[in-house]
């Protein structure tokens, strides 16, 4: 059996449900995972929870629930929202099944009798909260280093001769420049090690809760020794078959669970059984929020599917899209080296920025002057080098970023493609080439559609159901292939694209704001009087009147500077079938890149005149601003093109 790609995720502690710190690490493994599949791999994605520590029976207790029943309900809760985050596992794997103990116990065995378990008692501190037995030395203000309390135990346990192992592990990271990523958090382990590796008590007093010690039902195994084995335990090892699974080829995780378990005592363990090591570890930083960790016991959590939610009600995007932008922010932010902050404003601003903006206006653009310009089919022609190149490069990018699992790098080669289709399309003016019968046209247009068609395949395993909505309107299956990703074939001509349906309805940030709004002070600047107010007497008109004016949803395709003007632009407006030119003194507020594309309010039947000589065909509605300048009227959503205004 071919070797399956395996992935794995750190099994969750039961004591809470997911929140967006912890989907974090379980995202990152799904878009490896996608990743991995479009480019042919046969993937194995293991996730689970760990359910078999003191921290878990305690809550349990909390709660004033047996443990049993007390796991199942809440493990069950993991095992619905990852679906629900369209995030597709192939195992997950619980330590109180059968398979597990069965592992775990098997794995035992195997170090004592080769000598790397000997009997012991330990005395020292212990720490509930990260399951983790700390020295004094260790501790900081009488608190673990996480600033968890502490209990003091003195225990007959078992212990790991993980000492032994030190110069083997040093080896094996030197060797294996992809073992630890990223690089400084290998030095860091570099570092924890050479400053000596102390022997690890693995048992505890048995609680009536845990894997009783092979042979001793007085003790269960540590939490963390038990924990690790999962992730041979899903392999089915030691029964045959197990080496199509292991050794995972990359195993995600937070920094702080890297160091002291999976990049020490993991690989100490699979030395001493004689299992190969993972091939790669990767350590990510945090998410954090008013300054800490995004935790359950910080009581600081955002839950992702929550979060999806409320988008979807503020923004009016579908539920779908909504959980795509959850997953496009997540990855997008994914903190390697240093912590990011999650604030609600940077969520909003990423959204209008990356996905309503770039990415919706270059699906929007494209599809809407295919129709317009090349009879809304996709042309047959030559695709313009530097398309070619700029798919080629994000592409590379993306590659190179997914070989060093910086996912956050990978989403951003993917939106690379979308920013380089929007100024493609302001550089090479399609509306213009059509207006002077360029022969260009159709290369161009396909250039458009190629740029399209990529960024679907590359934001694909980030954004899975706005992949195939893109791929639906342009008329096409969804490219699930990565090789085919700027390649002609992708892209077959005469194929029918669908009028463009906008995916993400910008967000109004000015409205979420208003709760914020303070009492103003003495010191403050009072705002000025607006140039129109709405309390100036008005003459009263009736409906019929109000009827006359013609107003119109139209969408800017050119725009430039109205010559020996500084106010005003001269704009190509499409308004359905019809086209005017318009000119409108916005040139303090608005520049050439602002308007193309955007859509517009005109009065449609106002008497033309002459601005400097220029003729304009109709009006822009715009607010007034405070200091008189313009602020340009948009339907709240994209409107159909040259709908009525009323
Ligand atoms: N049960 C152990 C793992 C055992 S794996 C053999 C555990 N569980 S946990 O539920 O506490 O955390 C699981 C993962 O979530 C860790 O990788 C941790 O770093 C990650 N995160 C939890 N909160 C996080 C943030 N606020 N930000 C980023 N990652 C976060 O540890």
């Amino acid at each position: 059996m071919a070797k399956k790609y395996f992935i794995t995720t750190p099994i969750y502690y039961v004591n809470s449900v997911p929140h967006i710190g912890t989907a974090l690490t379980t995202l990152a493994a799904d878009v490896t995972a996608r990743y991995q599949k479009m480019r042919g791999r046969e993937v194995f994605f293991l996730t689970g929870t760990d359910e078999n520590g003191t921290k878990v029976k305690e809550a349990a207790e909390k709660a004033g629930k047996d443990p049993m029943a007390f796991v199942d309900e809440i493990s069950a809760k993991f095992r619905e929202i990852w679906p629900g985050l369209y995030i597709e596992f192939d195992d997950f794997i619980r330590t109180t099944e059968p398979r597990h103990f069965a592992t775990v116990q098997e794995f035992f065995r195997i170090l004592q009798s080769k000598g790397h378990i000997y009997s012991g008692t330990y005395e020292g501190w212990y720490d509930v909260g990260s399951e983790t037995f700390f020295k004094e030395t260790d501790l900081v203000d009488g608190k673990s280093p996480d600033g968890n309390e502490v209990r003091w135990v003195k225990e007959d346990n078992y212990f790991f001769r993980m000492s032994a192992f030190a110069d083997q592990l040093l080896a094996h990271i030197e060797a294996n420049p992809k073992f630890i990523l990223p690089e400084s958090r290998k030095n860091e382990v570099v570092s924890f090690i050479k400053q000596g590796l102390r022997d690890v008590c693995i048992s505890r007093t048995n609680p009536g809760w845990g894997i009783p010690v092979p042979g001793d039902e007085s003790q269960v195994v540590y939490v963390w020794f038990d924990a690790l084995i999962n992730y041979v335990a899903a392999t089915g090892w030691p029964k045959p078959g197990w080496e199509a699974y292991w050794p995972a080829e990359v195993e995600w995780m937070g920094k702080d669970i890297l160091t002291r378990f999976h990049a020490t005592l993991w690989p100490a363990m699979l030395m001493g059984v004689g299992l190969p090591l993972p091939e790669t570890l990767v350590g990510h930083s945090w998410l954090l929020m008013g300054g800490e960790k995004i935790s359950k016991s910080k009581g600081n959590v955002v839950a992702p599917l929550d979060l999806a939610k409320e988008l979807a009600e503020r923004s009016g995007c579908s539920d779908a899209v909504a959980i795509d932008a959850v997953r496009y922010y997540m990855a997008a932010i994914l903190p390697i080296e240093t912590d990011a902050v999650f604030t609600n404003d940077e969520f909003d601003r990423k959204y209008n920025n990356d996905l309503a903006n770039d990415l919706g206006n270059a699906l929007n653009r494209s599809l809407a002057m295919s129709h317009k310009f090349v009879g809304g089919a996709i042309p047959d022609a030559a695709v313009e080098a530097q398309a070619v190149e700029a798919v080629a490069l994000a592409k590379s990018r993306y590659e190179a970023a997914m070989a060093d699992f910086r996912v956050n790098d990978a989403a951003d080669a993917a939106l690379g493609v979308v920013r380089f289709l929007n100024k493609y399309i302001d550089t090479r003016a399609p509306w213009a080439l059509a207006k002077a019968g360029d022969p260009a046209l159709p290369s161009v247009m396909r250039s458009m559609l190629t740029c399209l068609r990529a960024a679907e395949g590359l934001i694909r395993p980030i954004m899975p159901k706005t992949a195939d909505e893109v791929a639906s309107q342009l008329g096409l299956p969804a490219l699930t292939d990565w090789d085919r990703i700027g390649d002609e074939s992708s892209l077959p001509a005469g194929v029918a694209l669908l009028q463009p349906k906008p995916i993400f309805p910008r967000l109004d940030l000015t409205k979420k704001d208003e709760p914020k709004k303070m009492e103003p002070t003495k010191t403050q600047t009072p705002t000025p009087k607006p140039a129109l107010t709405p309390d100036e007497p008005a003459i009263e008109i009736s409906i019929e009147e109000f009827a006359k004016v013609k107003l119109k949803v139209g969408r800017v395709l050119e725009a430039e500077p109205v010559e020996g003007s500084d106010k005003l632009v001269k704009l190509q407006v499409v308004i359905g079938s019809d086209r005017r030119q318009i000119v409108a003194g916005i040139r303090k507020n608005y520049t050439a890149e602002d308007l193309i594309g955007r859509q517009v309010i005109v009065c449609v039947n106002l008497k033309p005149a002459k601005l400097r000589g220029v003729e304009s065909q109709g009006m822009l509605l715009a607010a007034i601003d405070t200091d008189g300048g313009a602020i340009l009227l948009q339907p709240e959503r994209e409107a159909p093109e040259g709908a009525g205004v009323r």
